[in-house]
């Protein structure tokens, strides 16, 4: 397999790059990144791991791409990805999450051609499903496209423009829409880490709103194993939409009191704040259709992986105080 891995040095595309060479001897992995602030900067030292910098949205380039290394499996991390960001500055998601898309889209079709063993893996969100009452039924694939934030509904485009190239021209495609994840290698502005960094400072920890918002949460290796299991399933994924989540639903809240209590924090850092513009109430996932046709489920225990993943931010960050 010749993978290209666009957003590799992301929080979930770089922990996907190190699944796929652990798991796989005989996969070339490219890696697309053009390393924006959001992304990791680390080495991965392996015969056959590439990096390219640069920009999804540079279609020479991710032509070269695709033809130099003979492409045969494109999955796209690559994203503006927190939504606070994109109610400050929308057009930047629309930029980078649908056009970007569609210049992948389009480079994989020009170097594909019609048929042969290709795919094109888009990385999506349950975001793109808006948001449920607190005794709504789960999202399901069936359920409708409802996005909320600029962030979630760039994701939407970007999602239907994959179902287009599907649908118009045949293009081997499949989506997943995973629930939020949480684990090693995320950058500090998002809720987990930015709870654990600012604990560690006794800092104020904001909470949007009344801290009732429910979140759906997954370990990134989980969903790592998830997007293994569909990339690796065979033609029978192809132009299907696969939703990825683990059952862990939890009230931001609570959230904060379990990475507080573990780091034997007050309670009292603990900071309402005005709500986030359209804040969706709650996520959940309901990803039986992946169980169903490829066998996949979620391993992690929460505590377990939550508290691996508080360590870990501990070991990076604890000594900044
Ligand atoms: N984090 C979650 O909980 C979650 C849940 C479900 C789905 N997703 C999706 O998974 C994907 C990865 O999310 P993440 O949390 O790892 O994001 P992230 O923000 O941590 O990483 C995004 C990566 O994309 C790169 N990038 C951004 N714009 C680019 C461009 N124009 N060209 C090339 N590279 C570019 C960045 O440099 C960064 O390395 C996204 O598409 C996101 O929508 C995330």
């Amino acid at each position: 397999m010749n993978l290209l891995i666009t957003g590799g040095n992301g929080f979930i595309g770089y922990n996907f790059t190190k699944y796929v060479l652990a798991n796989c001897s005989d996969c070339e992995v490219i890696c697309l990144d053009s390393n924006t602030y959001a992304a990791n900067i680390v080495e991965i030292s392996s015969s056959r791991y590439h990096f390219v910098r640069g920009d999804i949205r540079d279609g020479a380039l991710v032509g070269g791409i695709l033809a130099d290394y003979d492409i045969d499996r494109i999955i796209n991390f690559a994203a503006e990805t927190h939504v606070d960001n994109s109610i400050a500055n929308p057009n930047l998601f629309v930029e980078t999450n649908v056009l970007g898309t569609a210049v992948l889209l389009q480079k994989a079709r020009e170097f594909w051609g019609i048929g042969g063993d290709n795919l094109y893996f888009q990385v999506s969100t349950d975001e793109v499903y808006g948001e449920i009452d607190a005794d709504g039924a789960k999202f399901t694939e069936d359920s409708i496209i409802s996005p909320r934030s600029p962030y979630s509904a760039s994701k939407a485009g970007a999602d239907l423009l994959v179902k287009a190239y599907f649908d118009t021209y045949n293009l081997p495609v499949v989506t997943t829409r995973c629930s939020n994840n949480y684990g090693f290698y995320q950058h500090r502005e998002k809720f987990i880490p930015l709870i654990i960094t600012n604990a560690l400072l006794d800092k104020p920890i904001p909470v949007y709103g009344d801290g009732n918002n429910v979140r759906d949460w997954i370990f990134v290796l989980d969903h790592c194993s998830a997007l293994w299991s569909v990339l690796t399933a065979g033609e029978s994924v192809v132009g299907k939409v696969y939703n990825i989540g683990a059952n862990c639903e939890m009230r931001n809240i609570d959230l904060v009191k379990f990475i507080l209590d573990y780091l034997k924090k007050p309670a009292s850092l603990i900071t309402f704040v005005e709500d986030r513009l359209g804040h969706d109430r709650r996520y959940a996932i309901d990803a039986t259709k992946i169980g169903t046709d490829i066998g996949w489920r979620a391993e992690s225990a929460f505590e377990t992986s939550m508290i691996a993943t508080i360590d870990w931010y501990v070991a990076r960050y604890g000594e900044r105080k």
